[in-house]
């Protein structure tokens, strides 16, 4: 599919707001002793990995993989593809995620990280998509909200490309 790509978020502004962001999550966690920086392959690797050298307070690592169930239609079919290798009970777990839209990924895997016993489970995105959301969730720290478009880098992909991008930018398909 022809397309091009035009920056929506600069280098320098997700550098910044990544900067604030890791200053409020240090506040937040400072007395916590047991914090797990839970990151959803693949989008979230760059954020996460940016995230995490902006943060003080001692963190563990660990990733999950997900995908939507069957046809996109079923919503709220989660289906895990690799699961945490991380015990998280008694423990304080901040989901790292790329991007919220509809809401179903973030929901489901919250429910599921509950029902393991952790301290507390909440959840931190770079981008939400609010006008797309089909399910409740709540976002406990959130770089930028934007827009109803298709974007990719930092992480983000179409079709497994431009995740290595440095910027955010959105996608235009021209036919
Ligand atoms: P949700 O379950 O609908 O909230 O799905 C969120 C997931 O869809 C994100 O983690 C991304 O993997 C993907 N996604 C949603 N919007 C975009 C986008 O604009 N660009 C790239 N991936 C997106
Ligand atoms: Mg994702």
């Amino acid at each position: 599919m022809n397309h091009s790509i035009a920056t929506m978020i600069s280098e320098d502004e997700i550098e910044k707001r990544v900067k604030e962001m890791a200053l409020q999550i240090d506040a937040h966690y400072k007395d916590s002793e047991s914090l797990i920086l839970v990151g959803l392959l693949r989008g979230s690797v760059i954020f996460l990995s940016d995230l995490a050298r902006r943060l003080t307070i001692p963190v563990k690592l660990d990733f999950m993989a997900t995908s939507s169930y069957g046809s996109s239609t079923v919503a709220g079919e989660v289906k895990i593809l690799k699961e945490l290798d991380e015990e998280i009970r008694n423990k304080d777990v901040l989901i790292v995620e790329d991007i919220v839209d509809t809401g179903n990924t973030l929901a489901k895997i919250k429910e599921m990280l509950l029902l393991r016993n952790p301290n507390s489970v909440a959840i931190c995105a770079l981008l939400n998509k609010p006008s797309r959301r089909e399910v409740d969730v709540k976002i406990d720290w959130q770089g930028f909200s934007i827009e109803d478009k298709f974007v990719v880098g930092y992480g983000m992909d179409f079709n497994q490309l431009y995740r290595n991008l440095p910027y955010i930018g959105m996608v235009t398909f021209n036919d």
